[in-house]
């Protein structure tokens, strides 16, 4: 054990940092400088001297500086700043060529001694010339984001660094998973993919790297995206007070701002530009079962016999490095895994999916019939050391080489390796340890001058370092993963997982946070890692529920289960030699409570996936923080969040509310906003009440104290929702029997949806979804709810709806269909709910709730 963390950490650093430099390879031609060459003193940027109108935007030049802003869309903004009189290349790794191609027309503003500028619909662009300064407002005249007066933006050493006000009450989100407080202000962060295990709180860098962050200010949001791919930093007031930062190393100086007012329409405006995540396969809601590792083949079969006989619903099991010889990737250790093809056989039987980890690296063994390294040296898949040979360093397998990931002839090449296992029946890959991560050098990865190649479709061809590159490896790995999968298998959603990636990672993979550790406070850290990293463009994205370094308590392990069960994803994973964290470790008390978790999120599968499809619509994460939703509901529309503990949104309607110290047994309040609640275990609505019981004055209500208690996880329901759950099942491949119920939560703006399809193939590309509104009205303690025909043509299946109407007040009901007919109303006291079941008909349905006569 103790030797393993030396040798990850890294500390026998004397070992050269290139193991094997054996077979020379054609050497990559020299990179032609992809930037500026640096320049030898700070170049700052203090005047405006000539300006060009653009029927898109601007250019202006200061110096020998050239600045381009252009407008994409009315709300999207593109600044382009070079140190020359050229722009660099025009491509990039994250933003979408459809979307960096788009152009809107503008109109100019005056050019006068002062200023230049244009504007489009939605926003105002001003160019002040002395000092120089970019202002960005709003149509209503309010500025949204401006440089920083007497910080002029500097290029320095081949990098840049520009400076921006920052306002007392602007608040900051996204950067991906960044450990810490959700809201970024005062705090720095530098962007470098990093294998991070057992990182803390204050750690960073970490595996990703999403240079992408939203700021929120008095209810208007704005979004900054620097499309830069080197080593880049942020910092959010660490060095000023009143101006926050953004550089890089070296590359482009290439960002686009995006307008909201709404936190919902930046989000949009970012998928816009670095595209959604496409719609993973339902299995991937499931729960998921895994550690490091699961061997020999027997111990798979029993975890998956327990699962399913201690009845934990549950969909996928991953199998880690030790099922291959000697942790080389694609190969399969016969000697502990004798019928691999016949376990996934029995596996699928069963219900499961199964995951294998998929590494990059390639162990260097030459000569030894080890294909993916003979056939990788014959197309000179590898990344290069500056003098030719191949760059090889130690990980897992031993002294590796890696793929050269940023040349598409690479990604096919590696696409295929998959072939055998995709025949053999995996139905996943998880593409770890891809930042990629270097064993025995403090470097922690390969070095910078490292030799990659860019072979693109959109990018001139040419040799690039590690330097530049570092930070897309992930990126580039998981793409190659997807698009081998897909033409594999062309009807199948691929699966996925990625640790390390980049802006626009999302299109190719889902992600988790790395190696955590079974802390309470790692619990509570997840909470915020998964919003921002939802913020950030990545909304599939889970942790390793229960901690993956170290052994949680029973009480840790159950409260996790507990809030992972509303994350997006939901997978139990843990490291060798740790205390077992299955669900059923500690005995059948803390089992039961666990299953019950697990078994919720299966009910609510119809609302994950209707929430799914929405993200690989709009962008828009399925776990929310409250400003998503209410972002003007505090009086001086700060971020509701700031002062929430560790609340959480899934979707529109629901809220978790863990304690704000998992661990600590103190009572709390949860933030409620503004509209009224449900209780979801109890169907209770929420009675606020005063602060100080005493307190005369006219505060507004708050929520009334919850006493922890570890068998509930307090959650609670919009008033105004209409969710849709489904009878229990072990599995997605399970079909549901019996009715979907409609819990029906009458509110203000009361809406619900549903969304299915095969869960499993694009054929809902081609219409195959089925696609339901759902809306209810309440007056004079009546209820209306009204199921919008279905659109699409697939068969769901359910054949009627259970619709469960709560806080129904009277002692009985009367239901009715619009289109005629007497429906049978079941009224239930204790829970004042009224239950109808009502025909799914391709016509929809109004129903009718009113009061029984007396
Ligand atoms: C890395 C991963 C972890 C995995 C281990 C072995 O530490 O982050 O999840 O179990 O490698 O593959």
């Amino acid at each position: 054990m103790v030797n393993r963390l030396l040798f990850r950490l890294g500390t026998a650093c004397s070992l050269s940092l290139s193991l094997a430099t054996a077979q020379a390879q054609p050497a990559p031609a020299a990179a032609p400088a992809a930037q500026a060459t640096p320049a030898a003193a700070p170049q700052f940027l203090t005047a405006v001297t000539s300006v060009r109108a653009l029927n898109e935007g601007l250019e202006a030049r200061s110096g020998e500086a050239l600045l381009r802003v252009t407008a994409l869309r009315d709300d999207v903004l593109r600044v382009r700043i070079s140190p020359s009189a050229t722009l660099p290349e025009d491509a990039s790794w994250a933003v979408l060529p459809e979307s960096r191609t788009r152009r809107t027309q503008v109109t100019a503003l005056p050019d006068t001694a002062q200023a230049a500028g244009f504007q489009t619909a939605a926003l105002e662009v001003r160019l002040e010339k002395n000092p120089l300064r970019l202002v960005i407002l709003d149509r209503q005249g309010q500025v949204l984001s401006a440089d920083a007066l007497n910080r002029p933006t500097q290029f320095v050493g081949g990098g840049f660094q520009v400076t921006k006000e920052m306002p007392l009450d602007e608040h900051y989100f996204g950067l991906g998973d960044k450990p810490g407080p959700l809201d970024r202000r005062d705090m720095a962060f530098t962007m470098w993919n990093t294998d991070a295990y057992r990182h803390q709180e204050s750690t960073d860098p970490l595996y990703k790297s999403i240079p992408f962050f939203m700021a929120v200010r008095a209810g208007r949001s704005h979004g900054i995206l620097l499309d830069n791919t080197w080593r880049s930093n942020f910092n959010f007031g660490k060095q000023w007070h009143d101006a926050y930062s953004f550089g890089s190393d070296g590359g482009p100086l290439d960002y686009y701002v995006l307008y909201g007012p709404s936190p919902k329409k930046v989000l949009e405006a970012y998928a816009f530009l670095t595209g959604p995540s496409p719609l993973p396969p339902l299995w991937a809601l499931g729960f998921q079962q895994s550690r490091f590792s699961y061997e020999p083949e027997s111990q798979v079969r029993e975890i998956a016999s327990r699962l399913r006989s201690d009845r934990i619903p549950s969909d996928t099991i991953f199998l880690d490095i030790d099922f291959q010889v000697q942790k080389r990737p694609f190969t399969i250790d016969k000697a502990k895994f004798p019928d691999f093809a016949g376990m996934l056989k029995d596996l699928h039987q069963q219900n499961f999916h199964i995951v294998t980890v998929t590494d990059l690296h390639v162990p260097a063994l030459p000569n030894a019939g080890y294909a993916p390294y003979d056939t990788g040296i014959a197309g000179n898949h590898f990344i290069h050391n500056p003098d030719g040979s191949i760059f090889t360093g130690p990980v897992w397998p031993g002294p590796s080489a890696f793929p050269d990931f940023t040349r598409a002839p690479t990604r096919a090449w590696w696409g295929a390796l998959h072939k055998d296992f995709v025949k053999l029946g995996v139905d996943g890959f998880w593409n770890d340890m891809n930042e990629p991560s270097v064993f025995e050098t403090p470097l922690k990865t390969m070095p910078r001058e490292s030799v990659h190649r860019i072979e693109e479709p959109g990018f001139a061809p040419r040799s690039a370092t590690h330097a530049e590159l570092h930070n897309v490896l992930g990126t580039q790995n998981a793409r190659a993963t997807y698009d081998g999968l897909l033409k594999l298998k062309p009807d199948e959603r691929p699966f996925v997982l990625t640790r390390a990636t980049y802006a626009g990672g999302q299109r190719y993979a889902i992600t988790w946070t790395g190696d955590n550790s079974a802390t309470w406070n790692h619990l509570r850290l997840s909470t915020p890692m998964l919003l921002n990293l939802g913020l950030s463009g990545f909304a599939f994205a889970g942790v390793d529920s229960g901690g993956f370094s170290g052994s949680p308590s029973p009480e840790l392990l159950t409260r996790w289960t507990q809030v992972a069960a509303f994350n997006p994803l939901h997978r139990n994973h843990s490291e060798k030699y740790m205390a077992p964290h299955e669900v059923w470790a500690n005995g059948p008390g803390p089992l039961a409570v666990r299953r019950a978790a697990i078994e919720t999120r299966y009910r609510l599968m119809p609302y994950l996936y209707t929430l799914a499809e929405e993200t690989s619509r709009t962008g828009i994460p399925m776990m929310r923080p409250l400003f998503l939703e209410f972002p003007d509901a505090a009086a001086d529309k700060h971020p509701l969040d700031l002062w929430a503990g560790n609340q959480f949104l899934l979707g529109r309607s629901l809220m978790v509310v863990p304690p704000p110290y998992a661990d600590a047994l103190d009572a709390y309040r949860p933030t409620l906003p503004q509209v009224e609640w449900f209780d979801f275990w109890t169907g209770k609505k929420v009675v606020k009440e005063k602060e100080n019981a005493t307190d005369p004055d006219t505060k507004p209500l708050v929520a009334p104290k919850i006493t922890p208690t570890l068998e509930v996880l307090p959650v609670f329901v919009r008033a105004g929702s209409i969710l849709p759950l489904q009878p229990l099942v072990q599995s997605t491949n399970e079909k549901p029997q019996g009715p979907l119920e409609l819990r029906v939560y009458p509110g203000p703006d009361c809406q619900g949806s549903l969304y299915v399809d095969d869960g499993r193939t694009f054929a809902y590309k081609k219409g195959a979804f089925l696609r339901q509104e759902f809306t209810c009205e309440a007056s004079d303690g009546n209820v209306r709810v009204k199921l919008a025909p279905p659109t699409g043509k697939y068969a769901p299946w359910w054949k009627s709806f259970e619709v469960v109407v709560y806080d129904w007040a009277s002692e009985g009901a009367t239901a009715t269909l619009a289109s005629g007919g007497k429906l049978a109303a079941r009224y239930d006291a204790p829970s004042r709910t009224v239950r109808i079941t009502v025909p799914a008909t391709a016509q929809g349905a109004e129903l009718r709730l009113t009061k029984a006569a007396p």
